[in-house]
C-alpha cells in the first residue's frame, strides 16, 4: 500500500473502472486508504467481496463497460465525480488474421471507447466544480512493440493521444488529464502470459531489479489525482522500473 496520505483526496468521489482485480484492485484499496468515496465498475463476482471487505465508503457497481447505456446509467447513479481513473482493459492475444471488423469493434470497445464515454459523463460536473482529475492507464506494450496484441497496442497508443486531446479540451475548466504507463505489473491475469522465467527476464531487462506490483502504480495515480499534482496535465507518467 502506498504510504503517502493526500488530505485533498479525503472524501473525494472517485470512480475506478475495472477495479475488481489486478491494478484496479490495488487502486481501489489505495483510494479507500485515503478515505475517498470509491466507486468501482467491473463485471466480476469476486468484486462484491472486495467492496464488503473495505467498508461502506467503497461501492461496487456491476457494469459492462462495453455497454454504453449501462455505463451512462451507472455514472448517472454515482453522481458528481471528482476523480475518474480509466483503468479497465483486456489484453487478449490475437493475430492480424483474426482481425475482422467485428473483432476490431470489440477490442476498441473494451480498450478505448469506454474511456471517452466515461470522461464525457463526468466532465459536466467537474466543469461546474471548476476542478477534476482524470487518469488514464496506458501501456508499455506498444512502446516496446510487443508481439501478439495488435489491437490492444493500437488502443493503448490511442489512449496517449486521447489524454493530450482531453487535457487540452478540459484544461480551461480546471480539469487535469494524465496517463500512467505501467511496465509489466505482477497481477493474477499476467500469469497467463508470463512464466516465472519470463518474469525474471523482464526484471533483468529493467534498470531497477524489482518486480512491479499494483501498489507501485497506485502510488503514481494517487499523486496525479491529488491537489499536489495541481500543475500536472497532458502528460505520461511511467511506472516501469526503467524497462523501456
Ligand atoms: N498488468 C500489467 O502488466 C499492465 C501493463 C501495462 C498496462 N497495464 C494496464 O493497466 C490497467 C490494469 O491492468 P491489469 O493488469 O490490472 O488488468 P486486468 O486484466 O488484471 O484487470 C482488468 C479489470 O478490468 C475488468 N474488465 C475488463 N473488461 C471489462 C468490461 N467489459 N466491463 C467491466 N470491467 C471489465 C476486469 O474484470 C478486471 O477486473 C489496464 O489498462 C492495462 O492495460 C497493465
Amino acid at each position: 500500500m502506498p504510504s503517502a496520505i493526500y488530505p485533498s483526496l479525503q472524501g473525494k468521489r472517485v470512480v475506478i473502472t475495472g477495479g475488481g482485480s489486478g491494478i484496479g484492485e490495488g487502486l481501489v484499496r489505495a483510494f479507500a486508504a485515503q478515505r475517498a468515496e470509491v466507486h468501482f465498475l467491473d463485471i466480476l463476482d469476486e468484486a462484491e467481496a472486495l467492496a464488503a471487505e473495505l467498508g461502506d465508503t467503497v461501492h461496487y457497481h456491476r457494469c459492462d463497460l462495453t455497454d454504453p447505456a449501462a455505463l451512462a446509467a451507472t455514472l448517472e447513479a454515482v453522481g458528481a465525480v471528482d476523480v475518474l481513473v480509466n483503468n479497465a482493459a483486456n489484453d487478449d492475444r490475437h493475430r492480424l488474421e483474426d482481425v475482422t471488423p467485428e473483432y476490431w469493434d470489440e477490442r476498441m470497445n473494451v480498450n478505448l471507447r469506454h474511456l471517452v464515454l466515461a470522461a464525457r459523463a463526468v466532465a459536466p460536473a467537474m466543469r461546474r466544480q471548476g476542478q477534476g482529475a482524470i487518469v488514464n492507464l496506458g501501456s508499455i506494450s506498444w512502446h516496446l512493440g510487443q508481439p501478439g496484441m495488435l489491437l490492444y497496442e493500437t488502443a493503448k497508443a490511442g489512449i496517449e493521444g486521447l489524454t493530450r486531446a482531453l487535457a487540452s479540451d478540459l484544461g480551461s475548466d480546471g480539469i487535469r488529464v494524465n496517463c500512467v504507463i505501467p511496465g509489466n505489473v505482477k497481477t493474477p491475469r499476467q500469469s497467463r502470459w508470463y512464466t516465472p522465467e519470463d518474469e525474471a527476464q523482464i526484471v533483468a531487462e529493467q534498470k531497477l531489479k524489482l518486480r512491479i506490483h499494483p501498489e507501485h502504480v497506485a502510488a503514481m495515480v494517487l499523486f496525479l489525482a491529488s491537489d499536489d499534482a495541481a500543475a500536472c496535465t497532458a502528460h505520461n507518467y511511467w511506472v516501469d522500473a526503467g524497462w523501456l
